[in-house]
C-alpha cells in the first residue's frame, strides 16, 4: 500500500477539485476498489448509480461499454475513462448489423442485449440486460422466441432458467470465462474436497452446472459474504477474490482465476492522469444515445 498511497492521496484531492465521482466495477484491483472508488458494483448497480450522480464528472473505472452506459444515462455529465483501450471481447463480437441479421432470422422476436455492447448495438436492440437480471428480463418478454446477444453462454444459461422461452443467441463469448471447463471444476473438487465453486454466468453452461452457485459479480460477493464457506473458488476474474479476502478472513479463497486484460488497463496512475488532464472523455452520438437509452431504461425499469 505504501507505493499506492501518494497516488491515492493525489486522486482523492483532484476528485474533490474536479467535483468528480469514481464508479468502479468489481473487477478493479484492490487499490482502486478500496482506495479511490466512490461506488463499486456490478454492471447493473453501476448503470443505476449513473442515473443518480450529482457531481459534474464521472470517472468510469471499468471497460468502455460501462463508460458509454454512464454517458447514455447521464448525457450532461463529463464521463472520463482512464484508458480508451479498455474494451471487451463481447462488445467487440457484434455490431448493429449483427442485430439486424438476427431480426431477419427470427422475425418478430424481441432482442435482449447484454450491456457488454456498444451504444450502437444497444440502440438497435429492444431491451438490455445484465448478468443479474437476464432471466427476469427474458421471462418478461411477450414473445415465445427471444433473441439474446451477444453472449452465447449467458444465453444458454438463461435458456435453462427460463425453459418456457425459446432462447436463440449470437455466438459471442467472454475471453475470461470461456476458458474454464467443467473438467477443471470436477478435478478441482476432487483434489480440494469441500470447496464451494462459484461461477459467473458468462462461463459455459456445463461449467455453471458443475458449480454450487452462479451469479453476477455482486451476486457472487453477496453469496460468499452471506454463506462464508470454509473454502471458495471464484470462477471469474482474479480481482474478485482479492477485493473481498480481507473482509472475509474466515474464507480461504483457493484455486486459479483468469485475468481480464481489458479491465486491468485501468490503473491508479491512469486515473490520476485522467483527472489531471480530463481525459479521455467518452462521447456518444446524441441520436444513438437517445435510442440506446430506451433499451437501457427499459431494463432498469424492469429491474426495480
Ligand atoms: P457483472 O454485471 O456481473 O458485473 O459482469 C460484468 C462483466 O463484464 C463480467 O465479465
Ligand atoms: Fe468483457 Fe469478459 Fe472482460 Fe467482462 S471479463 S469485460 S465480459 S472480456
Amino acid at each position: 500500500w505504501a507505493t499506492y498511497a501518494p497516488y491515492v492521496a493525489a486522486i482523492l484531492a483532484l476528485k474533490k477539485e474536479r467535483n468528480a465521482v469514481i464508479l468502479a466495477h468489481n473487477y478493479m484491483t484492490p487499490e482502486i476498489y478500496h482506495g479511490v472508488a466512490d461506488v463499486v458494483g456490478d454492471s447493473l448497480q453501476l448503470a443505476m448509480e449513473a442515473t443518480k450522480v450529482e457531481a459534474d464528472v464521472i470517472v468510469q473505472c471499468g471497460v468502455h461499454f460501462m463508460a458509454e452506459t454512464s454517458k447514455i444515462l447521464s448525457p450532461d455529465k463529463i464521463v472520463l475513462i482512464p484508458d480508451m483501450e479498455a474494451g471487451c471481447s463481447l462488445a467487440e463480437s457484434i455490431t448493429a448489423d449483427g442485430i439486424a441479421e438476427m431480426r431477419a432470422k427470427y422475425p418478430g422476436a424481441p432482442v435482449v442485449t447484454y450491456v457488454n455492447t456498444t451504444a450502437e448495438v444497444k440502440a438497435a436492440s429492444d431491451i438490455c440486460c445484465t448478468s443479474s437480471n437476464a432471466a427476469q428480463i427474458v421471462a418478461a418478454m411477450e414473445s415465445d422466441t427471444v433473441i439474446m446477444t451477444p453472449d452465447q453462454y449467458l444465453a444458454q444459461n438463461i435458456a435453462q432458467q427460463v425453459p418456457q422461452k425459446n432462447v436463440v443467441w449470437w455466438e459471442g463469448s467472454c475471453i475470461v470465462h470461456e476458458q474454464y471447463t467443467a473438467k477443471d471444476l470436477r478435478d478441482f473438487r476432487e483434489w480440494n474436497p469441500g470447496t464451494r465453486l462459484i461461477a459467473h454466468p458468462e462461463c459455459p453452461p456445463d461449467v455453471v452446472n458443475e458449480a454450487d452457485f452462479s451469479g453476477s459479480t455482486s451476486g457472487i460477493i453477496k453469496y460468499v459474504t452471506d454463506e462464508k464457506p470454509e473454502k471458495a473458488m471464484l470462477i471469474t476474474e482474479c480481482s474478485m477474490a482479492s477485493n473481498i479476502a480481507d473482509q472475509l478472513p474466515e474464507v480461504d479463497f483457493v484455486g486459479p482465476c483468469n485475468m481480464c486484460p481489458y479491465m486491468k488497463k485501468i490503473t491508479l496512475e491512469k486515473i490520476l492522469w485522467s483527472l489531471h488532464t480530463m481525459s479521455e472523455p467518452v462521447e456518444v452520438d446524441p441520436k444513438v444515445a437517445e435510442q440506446a437509452r430506451v433499451a437501457v431504461q427499459r431494463m432498469i425499469d424492469l429491474s426495480q
